[in-house]
């Protein structure tokens, strides 16, 4: 699913992005380009990528 529809950003690619060694939001925000744009989807994201990272 698009969490951020500005950048096409998935919830998928979040999670990857914490695989490949985001640890926190900001580095998810850098490596994605997540709710760099209206930042709508700022919140969603924050906790998809917070999830994924307390599964790491
Ligand atoms: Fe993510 Fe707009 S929906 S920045």
């Amino acid at each position: 699913m698009y969490v951020c529809l500005c950048k096409g950003v998935s919830d998928k690619a979040i999670r990857q992005a914490v695989a490949q060694g985001a640890r926190s939001w900001r580095d998810v925000r850098e490596q994605t380009g997540c709710a760099t744009q209206c930042g709508k989807c700022a919140c969603m994201g924050k906790t998809i990528a917070r999830n994924a990272m307390a599964q790491c």
